[in-house]
């Protein structure tokens, strides 16, 4: 008797992952998946809050995703589960979606296929499995990884024939109008658009993009995040608060988005504006140059070279536009002062994670100084762990 050869002798770890997942929904809904799709998560490595302001970004796709396993089902019901805590299936009459009304993780990929339906885009009924490795409250857009796995799925499904930039707003829209966050395209851009090894520098007015490579590794570098554990939510409080400031300063100076404002026309500025929205103003308007230098820098000189603008992003963040924390502070001050070339805060903020960017080498020490500083200071111990620049969203072969 003769052993078949193994199909996949050597899985990588999506396809395991892929693999339990498909177990598992069958388990519950008692047929294998039609598919699996995965989209990943986000560092921002420069540009905050710039994408609602018409400005510039530079993030890349880590390499943790949320994974869903999807089976269309006749009628109009929709079941969905999540691997996330103790699963619970929640069964839904797509017939009584309302913007207003949905909670909770359902929210997400049912705020995706509501929004579809807006658009005259019916999915039908389904069975849907989720399983997420991006931490969520981390900052690191955990939710958009849902939308745009949910987005990509059903549009292959033969529901849309959508653009990627098409499900980018797709993605935005769930979250403005389902969730209340209201959020710029950032995160669904940085999930769809990524590519392994690049990071992509978006022009959020026009929504192009670029692929700039990343290759930290050839560099001897490495992307530290220190998710600080301290969690935010985006539809309530400082994040429309600062928003509300941005489209105040751009209606008192005359533009239609901060991003018509130069670093040149700042003093002006600083003599129409009250000192607050100022200092929005002049986060924004930096933070629009910083991306353009670490974009021009990258190209020239690698990724070795734009540690300052990363350090330089974090002081704005934390003195002008006021969205940082002490738990953040001190995880870049640390990191700093062992070793990194530069380090921020990445996301929305009051929370979330910060990156540092360090010689792979200094990382044991960054990490042992961050934990002792956290734990001198009374702070939850961070949890620490490398990104790599992955791929965008994608059918799991
Ligand atoms: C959150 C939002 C994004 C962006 C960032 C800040 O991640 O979802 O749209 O505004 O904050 O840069």
């Amino acid at each position: 008797m003769s052993i078949p050869p193994n199909p996949n002798p050597n899985p990588n770890p999506e396809q395991l992952a892929a693999e339990q997942l498909a177990a598992a929904f069958e388990t519950t809904f008692g047929d294998r998946p039609e598919g699996i799709w995965a989209a990943p998560g986000r560092v921002n490595l420069i540009g905050e809050h710039t994408d609602y302001n018409d400005g510039f970004v530079l993030p890349f796709a880590i390499d943790r995703t949320a994974m869903v396993a999807i089976r269309r089902r006749s009628g109009n019901t929709a079941r969905l589960i999540s691997s996330y805590g103790q699963p619970e299936l929640v069964s839904v009459d797509l017939g009584t979606l309302s913007a207003g009304t949905m909670n909770g993780w359902t929210a997400y990929p049912l705020g995706v296929v509501w929004v579809l339906r807006q658009m005259g885009i019916e999915t039908g009924g389904f069975d849907l499995y989720l399983h997420s490795t991006v931490p969520s409250g981390a900052g690191l857009s955990s939710s958009a990884a849902i939308e745009c796995a949910v987005a990509t799925a059903f549009n292959e499904l033969g529901a849309g024939g959508l653009s990627l930039n098409e499900l980018v707003l797709v993605g935005q829209r769930a979250e403005n109008e389902v969730v209340g966050a209201p959020t710029g395209i950032l995160d669904q851009s940085a999930s769809l658009l990524s590519t392994a090894g690049h990071a992509v520098f978006l022009d959020c007015r026009e929504q192009s993009s670029k692929l700039v490579p990343l290759d930290l590794a050839a560099n001897g570098l490495l992307i530290l995040v220190i998710d600080t554990k301290v969690t935010h939510a985006h539809a309530t409080g400082g994040y429309a608060a600062r928003r509300a400031s941005c489209e105040l300063g751009a209606e008192v100076l005359g533009v239609a988005a901060l991003r018509d404002v130069a670093a040149s026309e700042l003093n002006e500025a600083a003599g129409l504006l009250d000192p607050e929205t100022f200092r929005r103003v002049r986060h924004i308007v930096s933070e629009n140059q910083r991306v353009l230098d670490t974009v021009a820098l990258l190209d020239d000189a690698g990724p070795g070279a734009i540690g300052e603008l990363l350090t330089a992003s974090h002081a704005s963040m934390r003195d002008d536009f006021e969205i940082s924390c002490p738990e953040l502070d001190l995880a870049v001050e640390t990191a700093l002062n062992h070793g990194a070339l530069g380090a921020r805060m990445t996301g929305g903020g009051f929370g979330g994670s910060a990156i540092a960017l360090i010689p792979a080498a200094a990382e044991a020490g960054v990490r042992a100084a961050v934990e002792s500083s956290f734990a001198g200071a009374g702070f939850t111990a961070p949890d620490i762990f490398t990104v790599s620049p992955a791929a965008g969203a994608h059918r799991v072969p």
